[in-house]
């Protein structure tokens, strides 16, 4: 799995929930190189190759890209370089989003270079070509979910203050587009109202992921921990914010975590 930093630890989450105990997960956080979402799209292309020529080095059968702006901008260069299967988040995003909305009006929200570059309502519109999408980036929710301010005062002046207008937009369901927005599923439903359906794409991704592997006669079958001993994230700064934070995010400690240059 691969994000630009901590925010893919929700995708981790929801793919250990999802796949077997037996499955060894390897975790890259670009923690050197964080945000993506306000980079150019030749520079977040330009990492992501990096990133998944490291994963590749490392024996991965499956690269899922846990990370919505890495999805929406470097996909396909990914998917014609790596040679292996390359699952994003923001196409299982979509169907579960055209999967539950009742009036074919969607709302989507993620970081600035997601929402410009169209890559959710794309992907709706493929599933549902006539539906309504408003999108809007809500760069703020990224500092505020690692700072762990996802339920304060700050946190819901900030998500009224972007998303206070969704109310009248109609939408009756809203993608989570950004790794970080889980946490602040709390005050997002709050500022949408409580007629709007949230979806999460990391927990849609979790399940695209354990399909496909099944389909290819992939999947690791039982439990215990995986071949090579459990589950190992690699970042590329210090280890220590990444710990202090990501064990935030996942609600536990983080086991094997090393400091590695990426293009080493
Ligand atoms: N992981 C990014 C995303 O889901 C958010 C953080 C960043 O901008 O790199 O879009």
């Amino acid at each position: 799995m691969f994000d630009s930093g901590i925010g893919g630890l929700t995708v981790f989450q929801a793919l250990r929930e999802a796949l077997p105990a037996a499955e060894t997960l390897v975790y890259l956080g670009d923690t050197a190189r964080v945000p993506y979402g306000t980079k150019s799209d030749e520079t977040v292309i330009r990492y992501a190759l990096e990133g998944a020529r490291f994963l590749k080095r490392r024996g991965i059968k499956t690269l899922v890209i846990a990370c919505n702006t890495m999805s929406a901008v470097a996909l396909p260069a990914l998917q014609r370089e790596a040679a292996l299967p390359v699952v994003g988040v923001i196409g299982p995003g979509a169907e579960a989003a055209c999967r539950v909305t009742r009036r074919k009006a969607i709302g989507v929200i993620g970081t600035a270079a997601t929402i410009k570059s169209g890559a959710y309502a794309r992907a709706i519109a493929t599933h549902l070509p006539d539906a309504r999408v408003v999108s809007r980036p809500c760069p703020l929710f990224v500092p505020l979910a690692e700072e762990g301010w996802v339920d304060n005062d700050v946190a819901r002046a900030t998500a009224t203050a972007y998303l206070g207008d969704l109310k009248h937009e109609g939408i009756d369901t809203l993608v989570l587009g950004c790794t970080h927005y889980p946490l602040l599923e709390r005050v997002i439903g709050e500022a949408v109202g409580p007629g709007v359906t949230l979806v999460d794409s990391a927990r849609a991704t979790a399940k695209v992921v354990r399909a496909r592997l099944e389909e290819r006669g992939l999947l690791v079958a039982g439990a215990g921990p995986g071949a090579e001993g459990g589950d190992h994230f690699y970042v590329t700064d210090s280890s220590e914010r990444f710990r202090e934070v990501g064990s935030r995010f996942l609600g536990g400690p983080i086991a094997r975590l090393e400091q590695i240059d990426i293009q080493g």
